[in-house]
């Protein structure tokens, strides 16, 4: 019996693409809310003794969260073999230490939920700084896919004479990384954190490149602001306006649109369904997913 998907809401377009290869059976389920805001869910897949995967977009994951433990909890009902988790944005994973006094350690506890309904977990970049792999948070198997090579090979047919530049320290391991892939250099700048909405960017030195299209790789955006203000120091320096590279657009509070306002080309995978999404996943997941399904 192959094994079935079930497409979580938000991800459809990425789920199509999983099910085009004919390797999986599209799992059927009716998924509302009762009029006072609870979740319905009823299961019309027959699910007995198969593997089954959820592919789930968990960006803004706190009203989805719940859904799909009500998901989990019926396929067990049912008696599956098997349930896997496949979160190409895998959310929490910021929140990785006490920042402050009394503060929660959000990504410890979201591992350990989702930890405790899982069989395994398949995820993409996951944000991982301070804790450096998922198996210091998750007990159940967990595979973080990057992004490296999907990007590489996108920068390849769209940007010519790219450098990747870095905005941050943290960005490092992937611009390095999309760099190495690409063939092309990179800079990483330095970044200090304010608050929520306030960075400052160091001044990159990029005098050697300035014939060169500068290329911006994190694994999140957010509020844009990283990248904007990265941006506005590479105009400062001389270069064009750069192509930003996000593994996961999020985009809060409109910062696709204030993004595309200051000239910048926006370009995100679709871990998390968005019209910047233009590098497609499904290829990197599939291949993943040979190393969970028997
Ligand atoms: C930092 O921890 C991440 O790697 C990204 O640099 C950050 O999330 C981007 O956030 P924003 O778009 O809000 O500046």
């Amino acid at each position: 019996m192959k094994p079935i998907i079930f497409i979580m809401p938000g991800q459809e377009a990425l789920g199509e693409s999983l099910l085009a290869g004919g390797g999986f059976e599209k799992g059927v389920l009716e998924l509302r809310q009762f009029p006072d805001g609870e979740s319905y869910i009823r299961v019309l897949s027959d699910v007995a003794d198969t593997q089954i995967i959820i592919l789930c977009q968990l960006h803004q994951p706190n009203e989805k969260i719940l859904p799909l433990l009500l998901l989990v909890g019926t396929l067990r009902d049912l008696g599956v073999h098997s349930i896997g988790l496949v979160a190409p944005y895998l959310a929490y994973m910021r929140q990785d230490k006490r920042f402050h006094e009394g503060e929660g350690v959000s990504a410890q506890y979201f591992a350990r939920l989702l930890s405790q309904q899982f069989d395994w977990l398949l995820t993409v970049d996951p944000h991982l700084h301070r804790i450096h792999a998922l198996n210091e948070v998750y007990s159940i198997p967990s595979i973080a896919l990057s992004a490296v090579q999907p990007i590489a090979q996108w920068l390849s047919g769209q940007v010519s004479k790219p450098i990747i530049i870095g905005p941050d320290g943290e960005s490092e391991q992937w611009a390095s990384k999309v760099a190495l892939a690409a063939g092309c250099p990179f800079e990483v700048l330095s970044k200090e954190r304010f608050g929520d909405r306030e960075v400052r960017v160091s001044v990159p030195h990029v005098a050697d490149f300035l014939d060169h299209t500068p290329v911006l790789v994190d694994d999140i955006i957010s509020t844009g602001h990283t990248m904007m203000q990265a941006a506005a120091h590479l105009r400062e320096s001389g270069m064009r306006a750069p192509v930003c590279i996000g593994v996961h657009g999020i985009f809060a509070a409109g910062s696709l649109a204030q993004m595309r306002a200051a000239g910048l080309q926006v370009v995100t995978t679709n871990s998390i369904a968005d019209p910047s999404n233009q590098i497609d996943l499904a290829p990197l997941i599939l291949e993943g997913l040979q190393q969970f399904l028997q």
